[in-house]
């Protein structure tokens, strides 16, 4: 199925709704039955067929099928966030006394979700070093159920070379889950090099355009299944069809969008790259990254988000450039339209997003749809002075 056509046409069942090109928010709660036997008969069937929305509505049917078609699984279901969608999928397959092996600095709130949560539910979790596939391995026990997997990672860009990993899970009955928001299925698609279970966060490239907080699921028939039956309609994390709407809507750009941050963000990284104030630049999509070749084997585009780490005296030179730039907004996520910079040191207040593990001279930047010369002049500017 070609990407046009999944953008498109996929799903949208137009003679359904009198041939209306922008598909309808059926914005309703439930849905009525003409007789107590199509009642009877909907009703075993609520993951297909629309009878409450928390279970299906057809908005969101319709992009379950364009999310799914993308990753290339047989199914998909789509959340009130991704932070729901990555508990969602986890809890589906962990039962206490289980062990997890976890990638080192996954997205802080999976952490705490391995950490505190789940350890209160006699669940364990090893971190090991994403781009370590022998310490992968080695860190596996016998109750080991999950290689929960982030590739690339979002603040320090390592790679798990995920075909590797994934014929070590596959014989010993071992479920792999990775978080792709970083690249989209546009820049690596994870279950056709044998992931189980490929969750999003949507609020990202999905959504495109900073207004949508979402996630998803996609996965095996058997596992959707599994996860829509318990976590998805006992948690009842869903997402609205306005936002169903609005994630429809973004998706007919993703491809340009994605191409236009990936191009913008070369651009930028390798202006970066050559600055005398930058010590290093952490971006999988440019030669000077460490697991570049895994990368290009991997993965396709690699989108705007990069990491530099800054060649100054001390952290509140980091705070004096990030505060300087104009064109960059200072706010966390990534994936809008809009250029942003999250420096490490902007997470040393919070008992729940400090990261002790980041190095302090660290600036994620996300490199959006504008003009990257425009962004290239306001980073030449914060740089001129820091020391
Ligand atoms: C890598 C990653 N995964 C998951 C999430 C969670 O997504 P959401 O904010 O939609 O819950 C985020 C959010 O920033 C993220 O950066």
């Amino acid at each position: 199925m070609d990407l046009s056509y999944i953008l498109n046409h996929l799903g949208e069942d137009r003679e359904t709704y009198h041939g209306a090109v922008s598909p309808p928010i059926y914005q309703t709660s439930n849905f009525a039955f003409p007789s107590v036997a199509a009642m009877r008969h909907a009703l075993p069937h609520e993951q297909e067929v629309p009878f409450y929305t928390r279970g299906l509505n057809p908005t969101t049917g319709m992009l379950c099928k364009k999310l799914a078609a993308l990753e290339g699984t047989d199914d998909a279901l789509v959340f009130g966030s991704g932070i729901a969608a990555v508990s969602a999928a986890v809890i589906s397959q962990l039962k206490a006394g289980d062990h997890v092996v976890c990638v080192q600095k996954p997205y802080g709130w999976a952490e705490k979700l391995f950490n505190q949560l789940l350890g209160r539910f006699g669940v364990a979790v090893t971190y090991v070093p994403a781009e370590d596939t022998v310490a992968i391995e080695a860190a596996i026990l016998p109750h080991t159920r999950m290689l929960y997997l982030e590739s690339p990672n979002s603040l320090t860009f390592e790679l798990v070379d995920l075909e590797a990993v994934c014929a070590i899970a596959k014989p010993r009955g071992i479920v792999t889950v990775i978080d792709n928001s970083y690249a989209t299925p546009l820049g690596q698609q994870p279950a056709k090099l044998g992931v189980d279970i490929v969750v999003h966060s949507a609020s990202k490239y999905f959504g495109g355009h900073s207004d949508v907080i979402a996630g998803v699921v996609c996965s095996s028939k058997a596992i959707i299944k599994l996860i829509f039956d318990h976590e998805f309609m006992n948690l009842g994390g869903i997402v609205s069809p306005h936002t169903s709407s609005l994630l429809l809507r973004s998706l007919r750009t993703l491809p340009i969008r994605y191409e236009r941050s990936t191009q913008s963000g070369m651009l930028v990284a390798n202006y970066l790259h050559n600055h005398p104030k930058v010590k290093q630049l952490l971006y999988p999509g440019h030669p000077s990254h460490p697991q570049y070749a895994l990368a290009q084997k991997q993965m396709g585009d690699c989108g705007g988000l990069f990491s530099i780490l800054l060649d100054v005296h001390d952290a509140t030179e980091v705070e004096r450039f990030a505060d300087k730039l104009k064109r960059f907004l200072l706010a966390c996520s990534w994936g809008g339209h809009e250029s942003l910079v999250l420096p490490a040191c902007a997470l040393a207040g919070s008992t729940t997003r400090l990261r002790p593990d980041l190095p302090w001279n660290l600036v994620r930047l996300y490199v959006g749809l504008e003009d990257p010369q425009v962004l290239i002049d306001d980073l030449e500017q914060a740089l001129t002075d820091v020391k």
